[in-house]
């Protein structure tokens, strides 16, 4: 095999369900990101204001199966490394937009803190691309604020297009379309 293909492959990444069997991993990630200094575990469905593990999780699956009316499914993946089993990122995806989610669009991301800038949020927004593709969507919306560069690279290093622009709450944010 050449380099090339042998970097890839130490490189790729899987999606991964979360489960009660995952929870010290899952634990381990968060704590990452708060000893990182930051307040959120981007694309986790919340996972930063649980104290509860099993709550996090059993909200996790509800709005992935069944969710209430008015309430887009959505669901949240990990982001496995299959060369080693760590967890790398974590991204979640609302199958539809209600007028309620259209500012923060149909897909959020994250990649822990200490594996950041190595091309993983790349390559999991592309993984989570092709699982858009078989909920059918065609486009797909990308939010984040106007000043997270990386975000917005993430988003057009797979294909997103600014299409908007527009202040919330005192923030400037953006809008990245994707036709899939
Ligand atoms: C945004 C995030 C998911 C990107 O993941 P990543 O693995 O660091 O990104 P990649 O290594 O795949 O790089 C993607 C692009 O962003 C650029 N990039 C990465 N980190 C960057 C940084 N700190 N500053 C500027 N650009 C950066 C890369 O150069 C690349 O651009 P290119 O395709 O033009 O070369 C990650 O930085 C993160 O978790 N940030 C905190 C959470 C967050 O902000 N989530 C998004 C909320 S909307």
């Amino acid at each position: 095999m050449s380099d090339r293909g042998m970097r890839m492959d130490r490189n790729e990444l899987v999606l991964v369900s979360p489960s009660k069997d995952m929870e010290h991993e899952i634990l381990q990630y968060k704590e990452e990101h708060f000893a990182f200094g930051d307040r959120q575990v981007h694309g986790s469905g919340g996972l930063a204001f649980d104290d509860s593990f099993d709550e996090w999780l059993n909200r996790i699956r509800f709005i992935r199966e069944k969710s209430p009316e008015n309430i887009a499914l959505t669901s949240t993946f990990f982001s496995r490394r299959v060369s080693d089993g760590k967890l790398i990122g974590c991204v979640k995806i609302h199958h539809t937009l209600t007028e309620e989610l259209e500012s923060g669009g149909h897909i959020a991301y994250g990649i822990r803190p200490s594996e950041r800038g190595k091309g993983y949020g790349t390559q999991q927004l592309e993984l989570c691309l092709e699982y858009a593709g078989q909920l059918k969507l065609k486009r797909v919306i990308i939010a984040c604020d106007k000043d997270n560069t990386a975000s917005a690279k993430t988003a057009m290093s797979c294909g997103g297009k600014l299409v908007k622009e527009f202040e919330e709450d005192g923030i400037l944010k953006q809008h990245y379309l994707i036709e899939l």
